[in-house]
């Protein structure tokens, strides 16, 4: 790799209001273990090491960019989970966040139930071995090809989204002579923002049946006269990347609510209750994760409590994390192609993925973290935007960062935090090739999703 100098970017203090921007972290060579995979570290060299390994080994192997998961922290994450959760709850991990089928081997092999939302997850999970009542199948508008292979399949549960759905699943298991397991997804009036919860009077968007108004009482009144069917509980989802328990509590009690409600009209207890995914990862140093023990504790407490008052047994509690268990165990590394100074501006660092490998930050605004990861420096903090090599300026992978004004072409960069919502969501803009994931665990890497290669993209092309 080269090394080659070039001159230092603007400092921040010369081109940015006083505060507007935090300081400079004391240390660039620093990795703050909130962000970093738990095998993250810095080697006697200055090279950043995941499970013992050079990223400079890694980047020669296998090519950048390219993701690194790091199965330990995935393994122990899993555990954290089923731990904090105990025997007598579920913990599906959502694999719209990452999914492969190594991925759902170390799921099987946790104890770990998985979310599916779409065919193709489900026949990763069936692909790779995990038993079909342990998958639970989502989605606003399964397809009834879907449906039919869900149930074929023997899926542990479908969750119910719509007045349509409930009929169209019902039929559908008849026809098949079978009797389906579901529960209804109902939104609870708690929209969740990043930091903070709204209860909101109305519910404007596309997923469940709302509590409010009664659809939610309706669905069940409907589902509970279905042979099809064998209602087994309600769920709820109040959405991503939440950083404050309230919001769940909130949901578990109007869920219990609903219980109640049912109880009191159609003399019938439901057994279970599944309060979703959700829970918020640190992308910054700025963010403060909850733990799952914190969460689950927090969750029994609310629902044994509302239980309690109800005069309920309590129900079976499931959760649905995705995030905030492969989030945080890979990283991104690319390697630095031009650094282009904006004098008064800032500093432009290219690198050779972008927005084709992470479209979260230009989707979603996200805040990444970014370090110079094949050495340290020495020199000074210099406030750079770290963008893709796609055709559009929108393609920024981290928007502010401090990096190293020696900062040179053929350096490496890595992006933490990037297990969730990244390969998931990857695309072939400007038919880019989407990179491989690499799995790192005792001193050994593997290759668990192959980089796309001009063959793959040409075999869709038929010309
Ligand atoms: N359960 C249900 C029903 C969901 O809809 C989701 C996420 C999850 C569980 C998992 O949520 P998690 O724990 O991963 O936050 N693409 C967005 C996130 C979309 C989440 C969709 N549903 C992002 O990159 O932030």
């Amino acid at each position: 790799m080269s090394r080659s100098a070039h001159p230092a970017g603007p400092r921040y203090a010369d081109v940015l209001p006083e505060g507007h921007y935090a300081a400079p972290p004391a240390d660039l060579n620093a990795l703050d273990p909130k962000v970093w995979s738990r095998t993250v570290a810095r080697d006697e060299h200055g090279v950043v090491t995941l499970g013992g390994i050079p990223v400079t080994r890694l980047a020669e192997e296998f090519g950048t960019p390219a993701y690194f998961l790091d199965e330990t922290d995935f393994r122990a994450r899993c555990r954290a989970w089923r731990d904090a959760f105990g025997t007598d709850a579920d913990v599906f991990y959502a694999g719209k966040a990452f999914l492969s089928r190594a991925v759902v081997r170390w799921l099987h092999e946790e104890g770990l139930n998985l979310d599916v939302c779409s065919a193709g997850e489900l026949a990763t999970a069936l692909a790779a071995g995990m038993p079909a009542e342990r998958i639970a199948l989502h989605g606003n508008n399964k397809s009834t090809e879907e449906i039919t292979r869900a149930v074929e399949a023997g899926v542990g549960r479908i969750v119910l989204d719509s007045f349509q759905e409930i009929v169209r699943v019902a039929h559908i298991a008849e026809r098949l002579g079978k009797r389906q397991r579901v529960q209804i997804r109902i939104t609870v009036g708690v929209e969740a923002h990043t930091h903070e919860f709204i209860a909101t009077a109305h519910e404007d968007q596309k997923f469940g049946l709302a509590l409010a108004g009664g659809q939610a009482a309706e669905g069940v009144r409907r589902a509970l006269k279905l042979d099809g069917l064998e209602l087994v509980g309600i769920h709820s989802h109040i959405g991503s990347q939440i950083f404050d328990t309230s919001g769940f509590e909130v949901a578990a009690h109007r869920v219990v609510g609903l219980l109640a409600q049912i109880r009191d009209e159609h003399g019938v207890e439901l057994p279970e209750i599944d309060l979703g995914g959700g829970l918020g990862i640190a992308y910054t140093s700025d963010d403060d994760p909850r733990e799952p023990q914190e969460i689950a504790t927090a969750l029994r407490e609310i629902v044994t409590r509302e239980c309690a008052a109800a005069g309920l047994a309590v129900p079976r509690i499931s959760v649905e994390p995705g995030r905030a268990i492969v989030g945080p165990t890979a990283f991104t590394l690319y390697e630095v192609g031009t650094v282009k100074e904006l004098p008064g501006l800032r500093t432009y660092v290219s690198v050779d993925g972008g927005m084709s490998d992470n479209i979260r930050t230009a989707l979603y605004d996200a805040e990444y973290s970014v370090a110079l990861v094949s050495r340290t420096s020495a020199a000074a903090p210099m406030l750079s935007r770290v963008v893709g090599k796609h055709c559009e300026s929108g393609d920024i992978v981290v928007r502010d960062a401090f990096l190293p004004a020696d900062l040179a072409p053929g350096d490496l960069l890595a992006v933490p935090a990037t297990g969730a919502y990244c390969r998931s969501m990857a695309s072939n803009y400007n038919h880019a090739l989407r990179p491989p994931v690499v799995a790192v665990a005792d001193g050994a890497a593997r290759v668990i999703v192959r980089r796309e290669t001009e063959e793959d993209l040409l075999r869709l092309d038929v010309g």
